[in-house]
Formats: C-alpha cells, structure tokens, sequence
C-alpha cells in the first residue's frame, strides 16, 4: 500500500479514538430479541429495530425454512438476467395493492434503493431538496448526484417552501419517521407543497412502514396522497432485509433502465420474497403487535417523563439525548453491567453535542423488561 494511505489510516483513526468516536462492531454470539449473548452474557436488547418482533417469529421462520426446501437459498444473477422470480412477482402485487402503487422494484437494502432513486433521476440542472436529518444514504446520494442540494430545518414546511427554484426540475425528500429523533414528519403537508410546486415526492418509509397506521401501511396511514417515490426497507419492522422502491409504471420503466443498483446487483433469493410476503400478512393482520409497542411506550413515558434526556415519541424509537459523547458511553456501559444493550449514536450520525442513546422498543420485549430497562437508567443517570 502506498505510504499516503497508511498515514492517512493511522491518523483518521487515531483522531476519532481521541475524539471518543471510534465505532466498533460486535459479534452477536445467539440470539436476536428480546435476549441475546454477548461475550458469553445475556443482555436484553433494546437497540434492534425489529420493531414487531418478526425476525425471531416462529411463523416466519417456519415460513422461510420451507420456501428454502422449495426455491433454494440464492438467486443466482440480477433481476434483469435471471434472479426475479414469480416469488418476487407475488411480492410486488401485494405491497403495490396494499400500498396503493403500480410497480414495486427490490433492492438489496434501503441503503441502496435511497442510491438508486436519487442518482438515476438527478441531472445537474436539477434541485434536490431534503430535510436536514435525513438518512446518510439520502444525503450521500445527494452530495454525489450532479443537482444541487439544499437542506430544510427539521420538518419546518416553510423553510422546505422558501427553497423553491421555479426555473429547476425538483425532487423533495423526507423520511415518515426520523431514525435517530423517532419523531413523525408532517407528510400531509410535504406532499400537498410538492403537489402544489409540481415537484417530485419521495419518502422514505424505513420506520413508518409496520409501525404506523391500523394495518402498518406505514407513510401512507398519515395522508390521502402518495408521493410519487415511497421507498419500504425490510430490515425492520419486517424482521428481514432488502428494500423496495413503490412508484408509478412509467417511474418504475425509467428506474429498469437506468437504476444502476437494480441492473447491476444480484436480487434477493426467492425464498427471501416468500417470507417477505409472509411479513406482509403477518403486519397486515397482528395488529396486537402495534398494541403492544404502545403499551411498552406509554410505560417507558410513565416512568421517565420527568428526565431532561427524555424525549416524548409516538413511535418505538425512544431517543435519550444526553448530549456529550463520553457521557453517554458512560451510561450505555453502566447500562450493560445490568444486562441491557443499547447503542451510543454520536456525532457524525447525529448534530455534535447530541448524542444520545437511542433506545428501541419491540413487540417482542415484556413490561417487565422495559420496566427494568427504566430502573438501570434511572440508575445509571445518577451514577454517570
Ligand atoms: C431512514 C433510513 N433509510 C434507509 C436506511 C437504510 O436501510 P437498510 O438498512 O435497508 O440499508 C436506514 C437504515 O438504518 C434508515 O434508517
């Protein structure tokens, strides 16, 4: 390797381990939610977004294990050459029916679908507009397309207005629910100003979809309008992976030919769209699993409302700021000595002097759990 690199390894790394901000990865050893084995000790995970519990769900797995017996565990190419299967076909109908769209296209995971829409539709005369807080993958996508970018404050639908450039082609983006704050974006509103403005609409639903809404249809239970992009990812509250891009033909049709991520990358298994289908049904159809996250919710509230690190949400993402880095690694390391698993988010991935835990709930977690997760940080806030 050339020495520039070298120096510039050593360096970038030591900076961020100074910094206090070095990410590490950690080997699971078993199990997912609500226990699972680290370091040969069992914890009580509250830093999964498997928000309905579905990734450990007997029924699914029972699913999956048999379309593997039928359909095998690969798909061999791309969708283009061969890895799009009457399997991904049934997929498709049911989330453009239930969602209310006339093609659904599949990526490998959210990351890469936010990619694919945003650099295959922005050409350098064009205007993106996004919400400060957007995703990485959002802003990334962004920062590489050849349109300009210009950010709004957090959900503030007249700042996102003032950004009109009448002369540009447009797209808007935001998420239905924000990843790290859990709060919900006044979608009703986004959608009316692009409709009004002719610009073109995107959300990304990653935390919406199967949390919010009677069924969990996610973006579209918080307007009558559909945004002319709804990107559903899989890896949460579907207890899976991959992602989906909802859009109309014509979108779709452009999408096909020109989304490099969809052309040139190898499509999930079929077995994969069978239990995906499978997630479909069992979102559509257990709505005690939403229940329950709402009674866990209102018990984390009861018992933590009056912390200043508190932050109100009517979603399963329970934002803790604590504000310095080093402070909440603190917390999250006194947490782990009463056997729970939360995650320290910190600056990159959140505005500096925000970090926070971000705790999650899931289904799959007991009252009991939540409540002793409530006590270990009412402890832990007095310790650290
Ligand atoms: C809002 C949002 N969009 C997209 C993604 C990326 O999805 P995936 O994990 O499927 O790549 C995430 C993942 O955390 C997310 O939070």
């Amino acid at each position: 390797m050339t020495p520039q690199f070298n120096t510039r390894i050593e360096q970038q790394l030591a900076e961020r381990k100074q910094a206090g901000l070095l990410r590490q990865t950690q080997a699971i050893e078993q199990g997912h939610q609500p226990a699972m084995l680290v370091g040969g000790q069992v914890f009580t995970n509250f830093s999964s977004n498997d928000y309905l519990g579905l990734a450990s769900s007997d029924e699914l797995k029972l699913t999956y294990q048999q379309a593997i017996s039928q359909f095998g565990v690969g798909s061999g190419a791309s969708p283009l050459v061969t890895g799009y299967s009457a399997q991904h076909q049934s997929l498709s109908d049911a989330l453009c029916e239930w969602l209310g769209y006339e093609r659904a296209l599949f990526f490998s995971s959210g990351f890469a679908a936010n990619q694919a829409a945003l650099l295959a539709l922005l050409q350098s005369d064009d205007l993106l507009i996004q919400d400060k807080l957007n995703h990485a993958s959002l802003m990334e996508a962004g920062l590489l397309s050849p349109a300009q970018m210009k950010r709004y404050r957090h959900n503030d639908m007249q700042h996102f207005q003032r950004q009109i450039d009448a002369e540009k082609a447009t797209l808007a983006v935001s998420e239905s629910v924000f990843s790290m704050d859990g709060d919900i974006a006044p979608i009703d509103q986004f959608l009316a100003i692009c409709k009004q403005n002719q610009w073109c609409s995107m959300v990304d639903d990653a935390h919406g979809i199967g949390v919010l809404g009677k069924d969990g249809s996610g973006c579209k239970s918080l307007s009558p309008e559909t945004p002319d992009l709804l990107v559903v990812t899989f890896g949460k509250a579907f207890g899976l992976n991959g992602a989906a891009i909802l859009c109309r033909q014509s979108m779709a049709e452009y999408l096909t030919q020109f989304a490099r991520h969809y052309v040139y990358s190898t499509a999930f298994s079929a077995s994969h769209a069978v239990a995906l289908l499978k997630a479909v049904e069992m979102i559509q159809t257990q709505g005690w699993r939403r229940e329950k996250l709402s009674e866990l919710g209102d018990g984390f509230a009861h018992y933590l409302s009056g912390f200043d690190e508190f932050v109100q949400t009517s979603t399963p993402i329970k934002p803790w700021i604590v504000g310095s880095s080093q402070q909440t690694l603190n917390v999250c390391q006194q947490l782990k000595q009463q056997q729970i698993w939360t995650t320290a988010i910190r600056t990159p991935t959140v505005p500096k002097n925000s970090a926070r835990l971000r705790i999650t709930l899931s289904a799959s977690h007991s009252l009991e759990q939540v409540r002793h997760l409530c006590r270990a940080l009412t402890h832990a806030m007095e310790v650290c």
